[in-house]
């Protein structure tokens, strides 16, 4: 009797298998085919930080904005702890783009930005969002709406931007001339600090009287707010990112001209004419103080205003009076109008 070897039984079954698995059948094989045309070669890859460099170069641009935005007060103010509800959408850059986007509703409940920062790079640039250049492009471009002007909008080109957080906040009931009385309920009555648009624009100031006209500051400065204010920088202190127009030197303050002189051409002509101006505009500002010291709105020796109710003239030249108080360039923004609204709001107390 032959022996089953086990290791050939295996090899048979694992051959049959194997003839199974291959049994397929095939002609033999034809001849070999034309060679393909070459492909086309690859175009290189981009290096990862080419337009990186467009900003990020040793050219020192962004550091010298760096520095003179470190020392402006958009950096230095420190008023970014302001980041609730409304007031967050002017004091932080978060609540600033928030408001421009529609992320950040400031009149919902308890409305706040985590980890506010100032007015930065990133509030008013489109920085890192292509990482090009046209991150240089601006947040806000166009006319801008002004509030308590029932929606009417000026154009301040590259000013638009400023625009946006310098101007007054909404007053309603805004006062009318021969309109109903007012209810102060604040000492804070007014359109708040920082209304520079409405003053270059000569709009959302309460008008009594006629004989407003529109003063060349308000037409014809392109850029508004950056032809004067970011104009050649003067170190850190004035001009460029800075954002300030004057600075001192040798212990005495001295105005940054340089954005001026393309049409005033007698820069120390100038000095003393703004001083001028300026000097008219603070005795104005002093006659109309007395007047509201007088009617009872505010005290002397203070600007807050005293709760109670008022005529609309006491109130609107109450919210005059701190506008113009705080618009803070005593008249250089718009020397004819803000002149006449002082006056016609004077002559409201002598009739
Ligand atoms: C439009 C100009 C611009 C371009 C293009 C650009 N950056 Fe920036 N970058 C800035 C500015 C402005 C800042 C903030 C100011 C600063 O810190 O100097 C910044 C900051 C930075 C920082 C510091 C950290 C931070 O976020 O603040 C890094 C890292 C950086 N950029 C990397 C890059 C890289 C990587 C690219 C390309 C993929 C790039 N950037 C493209 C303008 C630019
Ligand atoms: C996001 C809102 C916002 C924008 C946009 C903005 N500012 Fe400001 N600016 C402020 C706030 C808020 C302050 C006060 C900062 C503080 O006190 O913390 C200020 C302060 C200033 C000051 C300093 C005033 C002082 O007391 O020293 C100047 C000047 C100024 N801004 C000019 C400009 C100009 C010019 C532009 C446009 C190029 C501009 N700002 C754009 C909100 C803004
Ligand atoms: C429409 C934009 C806007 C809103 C809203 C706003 N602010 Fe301001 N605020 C400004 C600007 C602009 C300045 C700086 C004005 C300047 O320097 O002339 C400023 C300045 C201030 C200052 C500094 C005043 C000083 O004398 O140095 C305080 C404090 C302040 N705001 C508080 C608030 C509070 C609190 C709220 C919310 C209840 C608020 N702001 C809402 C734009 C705004
Ligand atoms: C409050 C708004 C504001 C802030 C904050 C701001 N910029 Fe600007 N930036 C402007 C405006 C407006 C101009 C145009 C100035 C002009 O027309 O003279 C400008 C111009 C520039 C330019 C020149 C662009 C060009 O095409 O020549 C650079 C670079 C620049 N900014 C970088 C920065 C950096 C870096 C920061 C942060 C450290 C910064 N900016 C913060 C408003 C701002
Ligand atoms: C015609 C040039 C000119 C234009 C345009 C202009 N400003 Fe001024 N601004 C001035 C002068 C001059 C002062 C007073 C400076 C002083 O007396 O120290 C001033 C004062 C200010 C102040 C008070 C703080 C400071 O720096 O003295 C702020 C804030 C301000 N301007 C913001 C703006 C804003 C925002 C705009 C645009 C809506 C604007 N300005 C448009 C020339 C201008
Ligand atoms: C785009 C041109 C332009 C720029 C820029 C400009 N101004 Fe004027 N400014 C005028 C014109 C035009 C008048 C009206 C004619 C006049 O009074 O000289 C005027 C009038 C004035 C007045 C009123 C003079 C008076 O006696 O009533 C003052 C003050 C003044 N400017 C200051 C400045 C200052 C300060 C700057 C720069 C920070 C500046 N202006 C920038 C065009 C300009």
């Amino acid at each position: 009797m032959r022996k089953v070897n086990l290791f050939y039984l295996i090899s048979m079954v694992l051959f049959g298998m194997m003839i199974a698995v291959s049994c397929t059948k095939e002609g033999p094989a034809g001849p070999a085919g034309a060679d393909g045309t070459d492909g086309e070669d690859g175009i290189d890859g981009q290096d990862g930080t080419a337009t990186c460099i467009e900003c990020h170069d040793d050219s020192q641009v962004l550091f010298a904005r760096t520095i003179q935005w470190e020392h402006s007060t958009h950096a230095t103010g420190g008023n970014f702890e302001r980041n609730e509800g409304e007031c967050a959408i002017c004091h932080t850059s978060q609540g600033f783009l928030g408001n421009l986007d529609g992320s950040y509703n400031y009149e919902e409940d308890g409305a706040f930005i985590s980890n506010p920062n100032p007015p930065n790079c990133y509030t008013c640039h489109m920085i890192h969002d292509t990482y090009t250049t046209d991150d240089l492009a601006f947040t806000v471009t166009g006319p801008v709406e002004l509030r308590n002007t029932g929606g009417a909008t000026f154009d301040f080109g590259n000013g638009s931007l400023c625009a946006s957080c310098h101007q007054g906040r909404t007053v309603d009931p805004f006062p009318e001339v021969g309109g109903d009385d007012i209810e102060v309920t604040s000492s804070r009555y007014g359109v708040h600090h920082g209304p520079q648009a409405n003053t270059l624009a000569g709009m959302g100031l309460f008008e009594p009287g006629t004989g407003y006209t529109d003063h060349p500051h308000k037409t014809g400065i392109a850029n508004g707010c950056v032809t004067c204010h970011m104009a050649e920088p003067f170190g850190q202190q004035a001009g460029g990112h800075t954002m300030n127009i004057s600075y001192v030197y040798h212990g005495s303050t001295e105005v940054n001209v340089a954005g001026c002189t393309d049409c005033h051409t007698d820069p120390d002509g100038l000095i003393e004419n703004t001083e001028e101006l300026q000097a008219e505009i603070q005795a104005l500002l002093d006659e109309l103080k007395g007047h509201l010291d007088a009617a009872g709105i505010t005290e002397e020796g203070s600007d807050s205003s005293i709760p109670g109710t008022y005529s609309a003239e006491v109130a609107g030249a109450c919210l005059n009076y701190k506008a113009i108080t705080e618009d803070r360039s005593l008249g250089v923004h718009n020397p004819s109008y803000i002149k006449k609204v002082l006056q016609n709001t004077i002559a409201l107390f002598s009739e």
